[in-house]
Formats: C-alpha cells, structure tokens, sequence
C-alpha cells in the first residue's frame, strides 16, 4: 500500500521531529535529500520520507534496497548543540528508536547490533545512516539520521547481503501499516533525541544489544579488533575483553560474529 502523504503530514505535525515534511514517491536517496536541504538551511526536525529509493545507500560503502510500497525509507535533518566527539550516542539513538517503534506497533522485541542496526529473530530488519557535518570549531553543524526498515514483500537478498535479512511482516506475521510504524519512529525518536540523555540512551539501548558475551571481530578500517562483547560506554563505545584480557572501547567500526562462547556472565 502507497502512503497518503496528508495523512502523514497530519499525524507529525504535532511530533517535536518530522516537520517539515518532503515526501517522494520515488528518489534516488532519502539521505542524499536531506543532506541538500540541510545545507541549504532547512530546519531541525525536517524529513525526507520516500515510497522508493533507486540509489539509496548503506554504510561503509554499501547500496540499500527499498522497492516501492514495502519499506520505510526516512532521512531526519538533526542540528544537535553538540561536539564533533559526542556524536557516538546520537548514532545509537537511530536504532533505539526503530527498535521501539517496532516494539510499540507490532509488539515484537527486536535486538540492537552495535552500532545501529535492527534485528529480529537473528536477521536484521533496519539500518541506519548517520551522516553529519561540522563546523569550523569541531562542532556539529547538521546530521542526516537515514533509517530503512524492510516491512513488507520478499526480504532483500543475494550475494552483497553481509546477514540474512528479514521483514517486520514476515517476522510478526501479521500486516503492518507503514504509516503507523512511521509516526511511531518519530515518535520514539523524539523521545531520546530532544533531552540527549546519553546515560539514558545508552542504558535503554544496553538492554537490546546482540551478541553480548559472543566473540566478535570489529573492522575499524585501520586495525582489527577480536573479542568478548561486553557492551556499550557512556558514550556509545563497543566495549569488548580483549583476547588478550584487557578492556578496550572502540568508537567506530563493523562488527561480524566469530563464534559463540559458553562463557557465563
Ligand atoms: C545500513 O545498514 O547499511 C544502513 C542503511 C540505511 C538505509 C537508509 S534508507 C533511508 C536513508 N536513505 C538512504 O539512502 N539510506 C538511508
């Protein structure tokens, strides 16, 4: 089913984020959109909602798949008063708030992959693509938080895939309607974005966290990293034990399951 882009309009105007709202029925990137708007002044809480994106983008490098009328495909314009450093929080925050939309429309639990991504039932449902720009003075002039979420058709698939992947749909079982799903996103969204409590974010987002306990390899684009995941720091950091026991933090990379270990925590 197609959107009804007044319908939309109508159940964010009253949210703190998704006004203004620029909605396509076909664009090449939700996130390329917004990233326009955004320097050309538009305001907080501005966003860029598509039915189908024919170039839309995926971290590190990677394409997203978002066929017409079966996925959410969101770009929201952030102007956080915040320090280029802090921003390892605000990037957790895109996923917390999927994962409670998700929770909160079709009563699923879904699981948080560090740092941002979606699971449900072992298969992941949502991404996110945080892209920000700083000022001069190392702080953040905007962000473009882009969320996908598969909900509804067949999952996307093939070879570039790096996990199985699934719908909100096929993993409830029942019909999902996107708007709903969309205005709760905002919604949820609202909720950590506005105070920014960090301890907050993190605290809900710990209790979501896959693989904690599970031994994992961390690409950081310079050095590798192996070790036990035991969570998230204050500031939106992977925690891990290394292998050779010491405690470290990482503040950006991609993480892959090596193996699960029996360890008891
Ligand atoms: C990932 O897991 O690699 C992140 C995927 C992010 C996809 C969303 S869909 C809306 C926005 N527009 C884009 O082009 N990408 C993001």
């Amino acid at each position: 089913m197609t959107y009804s882009q007044s319908a939309l309009e109508a159940a964010l105007t009253s949210l703190p984020l998704g006004t203004p709202l620029h909605y396509f029925e076909r664009i090449g990137s939700t996130n390329d959109e917004a990233r326009r708007l955004a320097e050309n002044g538009a305001p907080e809480g501005t966003l860029v909602v598509a039915d189908e994106q024919t170039a839309g983008r995926g971290r590190a490098g990677r394409t997203w798949v978002t066929p017409a009328g079966s996925a959410i495909a969101a770009s929201f314009i952030l102007r956080p008063a915040l320090a280029s450093s802090q921003l390892g929080v605000l990037s957790l925050v895109g996923g917390l708030a999927a994962a409670i939309a998700i929770e909160n429309v079709c009563a699923l639990r879904s699981q948080l992959k560090w740092p941002n991504d979606v699971w449900l039932r072992d298969r992941k449902v949502c991404g996110v693509l945080a892209e920000a720009s700083h000022a001069g003075d190392a702080r953040v002039d905007w962000v473009v938080l882009g969320i996908g979420i598969n909900v509804s058709g067949a999952p996307p698939g093939g070879a570039n895939l790096r996990y199985p992947a699934t719908t909100v749909e096929a993993a409830s079982g029942r019909a999902v309607d996107r708007t709903a799903l969309l205005v709760a996103l905002a919604e949820a969204l609202a909720d950590y974005y506005i105070t920014l409590d960090a301890a907050r974010v993190v605290h809900a987002w710990s209790k979501h966290m896959l693989w904690r306990g599970q031994t994992v390899r961390v690409d950081t684009g310079r050095q590798p990293f192996t070790g036990v995941v035991r969570g998230v720091s204050a500031d939106g950091g992977l925690v891990l034990t290394l292998d050779g026991g010491e405690t470290h933090t990482i503040a950006a990379g991609e993480i892959s399951l090596l193996r699960k270990t029996s360890e008891v925590h």
